[in-house]
């Protein structure tokens, strides 16, 4: 276990995103029909989906159209400790038990910079889903990157006192950081412009998963704006297209994984650059963001 997560409220793995829209049950049935995911509860108000054996994975909430409106980590450590240390830091920190039946113990705390509220649980608990669901659905919500006004400060926050560690970075402006064996469950961009979610992504469990997603999603009239490419930082395939209310949802498989973090290199795969490849700051350029070409303008505005 690194210092970081010693000193943090070590947070294990990015349980759940919510989403607001202003048609739920529009955005329920792509959630549904086209990326395969089980819907474990759902009003006219709000759905709790799932890919797995979690209760739910994605919330979809009736509201104005918005990403990324919560988001939900579950600590490996006690909730106590983690209270403590958050409060000690300085948050506002409340503990509630009425977010939803499935987490009965939850903190409450707005992210630095965003002000979107932070779930922090350690346990939720388990669906009545049947794995494996739908041959195409993903194999569970891989991450999440959104616009944050400095890198600085969402760095100390998530480090510091979530435990997260670094994993690269694109120019000055794009950091990846990684709560688990996973590159990244977290990924921001410093924008000044800009605010909110950049996209969503989903895990599938390789190539040939993934193609067959594809295949399904054309058969919905969803599109790629995006991919197939292999991407730089986190060497993921990755695909791009938009759901119904236009926020953009990556799928991908091939991620890097750390499997020593004393040794803190990526497992070696033959499209790495470096033997051993460790987290590094990356140009702006192809090898960086899309090893197949091309770059994807509008991805890295900010
Ligand atoms: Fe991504």
């Amino acid at each position: 276990m690194s210092t970081h997560q010693n000193a943090a409220a070590p947070v294990s793995k990015l349980g759940y995103v919510e989403f607001t829209t202003p048609d739920p049950e529009r955005l329920v049935d792509y959630y549904r029909t086209v990326l395969g995911f089980h819907v474990e509860e759902s009003s006219p108000e709000e759905a709790y989906l799932t890919t797995d054996f979690d209760h739910h994975s994605v919330v979809i909430r009736k509201g104005g159209a918005a990403a990324r409106s919560t988001v939900g980590y579950q600590v490996a450590g006690s909730l106590d400790d983690a209270h403590k240390r958050l409060a000690g830091a300085g948050y506002e920190v409340s503990r509630r038990s009425d977010i939803a039946p499935s987490t009965p113990d939850v903190l409450v705390l707005a992210e630095p910079g965003s002000g979107v509220p932070l779930h922090l649980y350690d346990t939720q608990s388990t669906s009545a889903n049947t794995i494996p669901g739908p041959a195409h659905r993903p194999t569970k919500l891989g991450h999440v990157a959104a616009f944050v006004p400095s890198l600085d400060e969402i760095q100390g926050f998530y480090q510091d006192l979530l435990g997260f560690r670094w994993s690269d970075t694109i120019g000055d402006f794009f950091v990846f950081l990684r709560c688990n064996a996973d590159h990244h469950a977290a990924n921001f961009m410093a924008s000044h412009k800009y605010q909110g979610m950049h996209h969503i992504a989903y895990e599938m469990r390789d190539p040939n998963h993934l193609i067959a997603m594809l295949d399904h999603l054309a058969k919905h009239d969803y599109r790629l704006h995006w991919g197939p490419g292999r991407h730089g930082a986190g060497h993921n395939l990755f695909t791009y297209h938009r759901d119904p209310d236009g926020h953009v949802i990556e799928l991908f498989t091939q991620l890097d994984v750390v499997h020593d973090e004393a040794k803190g290199y990526w497992e070696p795969r033959p499209w790495h650059e470096e033997y051993p490849m460790y987290p590094k700051t990356w140009q702006v350029d192809l090898a960086a963001v899309n090893h197949w070409g091309p770059i994807d303008p509008p991805s890295l505005d900010h």
